[in-house]
């Protein structure tokens, strides 16, 4: 017989004793479920895309997503199609993976917006907060100091950095073969030829020496990812915190004093965070975000071109020529980066590299419902507090239905027969306006890609027309993409190819 005594405990049938404590306990625990049911339940309407949440409650697909987004998104494209929600974390993520219908999102930036995922990645990466019309002012400074005439004076002066950079690494007198892995070596002289022209300093073995912030640098890029995923364990923590800090040792002096050698854009920069109220911590910490901007996806860009050249010796022999014939008809006084405008081949065979190493999420926080129009004439409601993501690795770029053989790497894919730039690509029988996006796309798409462009290809052009450079093992493969950082910005190797190099005039 159940006790009727509510006072200090109760008997059940079975003899159990439930005190007020255990019974406020389940009440709590059962209105917490309850709760939780309610905030994380979700159905899909008809109107909406497939709706795939994974078994495990709340973290969903989380861990498969952010163990190999590539795997993870062409499985979900096989199972769902073209469009198709996903959950991660407890947030909801729309995926397209249509090229045809990406304008439907990028175009749309009033139910779509770009800032507040931008904002949150700011906060968990560097621990920073700016006010919403930073964004906009910044980019707008960027654009005027990276798209227009003041690009010229750049080039020249990443130009000079670079030469005396790479003849520093390869003195002029060097018989001996020198070995180096790859990816450091393209990640480092150009990260230190881009620092030394936006962000000043000089290479003298004292704090200023740019490579002192590309060492501690590589430690933060390497937790990079678990920063943004936010899930870095308490070591891991621990360290970016101490790098942080001795970043922004270094950072201190960037666009302060006239003299620091930093570029007029990093001065405007400063400025505006200062008239902005921003702090000197707040201010450091605003300027490492722009050297990840600026520097964190030119070297790993360089290092997939020059490995994909190295491995493929007929794409190495084509842009040797084109190369050569340049240095043959232009006067050698003309500067580099004027010598090196109509490269149509060394074109393709980047644009190829990029297809296959550049590999960002294009990210959208839905502001308010809307429905999404399909270029194949479907229609889909999105959820106002969802997210929406492009992921243009997986289509156009990898996309067998666009490239023939989309894994190889064949370095004359942009070229027509005649030598000129292709830029017709196909999908569903319809001409793409987005055959390749490495830079984004719309009003968030990248403002420094000539810049990137122009230092690479001096880059490339230097170190294949003045040094000897071959792999260690003729016979090496391109190695393993690291899987972790699908959806960031370029990709990286997961171990480094190794090279040797010698000047060519050394005997
Ligand atoms: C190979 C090298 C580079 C690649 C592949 C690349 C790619 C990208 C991508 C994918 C975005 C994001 C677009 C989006 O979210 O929709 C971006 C943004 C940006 N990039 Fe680049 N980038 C490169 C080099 C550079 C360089 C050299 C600079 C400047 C000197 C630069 C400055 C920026 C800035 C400031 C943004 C943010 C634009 C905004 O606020 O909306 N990038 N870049």
């Amino acid at each position: 017989m159940p006790c009727e005594d509510w006072g200090d405990s109760r008997v059940s049938e079975d003899g159990h004793i439930f005190t007020p404590e255990m019974i406020f306990t389940i009440f709590l625990l059962v209105q917490t479920a309850l709760l939780y049911f309610i905030l994380t339940h979700r159905s899909r309407s008809k109107r909406e895309p497939p709706l795939d949440k994974g078994l495990i409650p709340w973290l969903g697909h989380a861990l498969e997503f952010g163990k190999d987004a590539s795997k993870f998104l062409n499985r979900m494209k096989l199972k769902h199609g073209n469009i198709f929600t996903v959950r991660a974390a407890g947030r909801y993520v729309t995926v397209l993976l249509d090229p045809h219908s990406y304008d439907a999102v990028i175009n749309d930036t009033d139910c779509l917006d770009f800032t507040r995922y931008a904002q949150v990645l700011m906060d968990r990466i560097f621990n920073l907060r700016l006010p919403d019309h930073h964004m906009d002012k910044a980019k707008d400074m960027m654009k005027k100091q990276f798209m227009g005439m003041n690009v010229a004076s750049l080039n020249n002066t990443v130009s000079r950095h670079l030469q005396a950079l790479v003849k520093a690494e390869i003195p002029q007198n060097q018989k001996d073969w020198k070995e180096h892995g790859l990816f450091d070596f393209s990640y480092s002289l150009l990260f230190k030829a881009g620092y030394l022209t936006l962000f000043g300093g000089e290479q003298n073995n004292n704090s200023s020496d740019p490579s002192f912030v590309y060492e501690e640098y590589k430690k933060f890029d390497g937790l990079l990812t678990k920063m943004a995923r936010g899930t870095l364990n308490r070591e891991e923590k621990r360290t970016t915190q101490r790098v942080q800090k001795r970043l922004l040792e270094l950072l201190a002096p960037a666009g302060l004093a006239e003299d620091s050698g930093s570029s007029p854009w990093l001065h405007s920069y400063r400025r505006l965070l200062q008239e902005e109220g921003a702090d000197e911590d707040t201010q450091g910490k605003a300027i490492l975000m722009q050297v990840w901007a600026t520097q964190g996806n030119v070297g790993p860009a360089a290092f997939w071109l020059l490995g994909y050249l190295l491995t493929n010796p007929a794409a190495l022999s084509a842009v040797k020529k084109e190369f050569s014939q340049i240095s043959q008809m232009e006067p050698s006084e003309t500067p580099l980066s004027d010598r090196l405008m109509n490269t149509p081949v060394f074109g393709s065979a980047l644009e190829e590299a990029l297809r296959l190493s550049a590999a960002p999420f294009i990210t959208r926080e839905v502001l308010q419902e809307k429905t999404l129009h399909m270029a194949d004439g479907q229609e889909y409601l999105l959820r106002k507090g969802d997210r929406m993501c492009l992921f243009p690795f997986i289509s156009p770029q990898m996309d067998p239905e666009i490239y023939h053989e989309p894994q190889k790497y064949k370095y004359d894919r942009f070229l027509n027969e005649d030598g000129s730039v292709k830029k017709d690509f196909y999908k569903a029988g319809r001409r793409l306006k987005y055959y390749t996006m490495p830079w984004g796309a719309g009003t968030n798409g990248c403002v420094g890609k000539q810049f990137a462009i122009n230092t690479i290809r001096q880059f490339v052009y230097m170190v294949l027309m003045n040094y000897d450079l071959e792999l260690c093992d003729p016979n090496a493969q391109m190695p393993e993409v690291n899987a972790s950082r699908y959806g960031f910005g370029m990709l990286q190797p997961e171990s480094d190819l190794l090279v040797r190099y010698k000047s060519r005039n050394a005997h």
